[in-house]
């Protein structure tokens, strides 16, 4: 797979989001954030916006305040403010390409302007996430749980995790996000299995981030995908994981 070119990746506290500049947000992204009743929810989810708005902008030199967000549900077919993070930018068309992930007090943003990348995904959790009953035959493949078996019990909360990071990268790089079953991708190796359209045949790649690397608490685990068309002259195949036609 060709390197990316240009793949900014942060972790930030969303604490640290400084709330005055909800003002940055656009319409879209403001109703989105009054539908939470919770004033704490709010401010994590406006938090996160303002967070990869800023990532972004650094990337391209955009004005934060200045990119239209376009997120795409591929599930209900709306551009409702939810789904596959999409942003117009004033300084150029198409393929930013972003993730974003919040897990208790920290965010994790991807974004990349590489023009043969048709979806990126990140997610992070705390290192317990999926330390839960019932969790293999739930989100698991054969494969995987033939590796779960393998590890020391006491270390099995943290691979489960790292299991699950892993899907969810690859989920949201997808576009599909867990309207397609996590037990049908297999994420045991670091090219993804179980995918079926166009994206089966793209160049995937699935990996562990250091949660040191990225300044993050050791009880995190995150993890980032990414594919491409193995062509990357060939246009974009309509629907998951590519920009559709506006
Ligand atoms: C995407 C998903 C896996 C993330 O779940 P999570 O671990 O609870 O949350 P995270 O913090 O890691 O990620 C949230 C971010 O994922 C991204 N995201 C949401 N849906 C996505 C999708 N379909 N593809 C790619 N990324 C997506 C967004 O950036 C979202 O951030 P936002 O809250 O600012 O909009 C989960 O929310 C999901 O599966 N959503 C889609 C379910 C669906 O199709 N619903 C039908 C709606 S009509």
């Amino acid at each position: 797979m060709t390197p990316l070119q240009g793949l900014s990746l942060a972790a930030v506290r969303l604490s640290d989001a400084d709330l005055g500049l909800t003002h940055i947000l656009d319409e879209a992204e403001l109703a989105r954030a009054a539908t939470f009743r919770s004033p704490a929810l709010r401010d994590t989810f406006t938090a996160g916006r303002i967070a990869l708005r800023l990532h972004i902008s650094a990337l391209t030199g955009d004005s934060p305040g200045s990119l239209t967000a376009d997120y795409f549900c591929p599930t209900c077919g709306n551009r409702a403010g939810h789904g596959i993070p999409q942003y117009r930018l004033p300084s150029r068309t198409g393929h930013l390409r972003a993730s974003l992930s919040r897990s208790a007090n920290w965010c994790l943003l991807a974004a990349s302007l590489d023009e043969g990348l048709a979806g990126i995904g990140v997610d992070l959790e705390d290192g317990s996430a999926a330390d839960f009953d019932g969790f293999p035959s739930l989100a698991l493949t054969a494969t995987e749980r033939g590796q779960l078996q393998e590890v020391p019990p006491a270390l099995k909360a943290k691979f489960q995790t790292r299991l699950w990071v892993r899907k969810e990268a690859v989920l949201k790089a997808l576009g599909t996000g867990l309207a397609k079953a996590p037990s049908a991708v297999d994420v045991s190796g670091p090219i993804p299995a179980g995918l079926s359209g166009p994206p089966a045949a793209a160049l995937w790649k699935v990996e562990d981030l250091s949660p040191a690397a990225l300044g993050l608490p050791g009880g995190f685990a995150a993890a980032i995908a990414t594919w491409q068309p193995r062509d990357v002259r060939a246009s974009w195949p309509d629907g998951i994981g590519s920009l559709p036609p506006r």
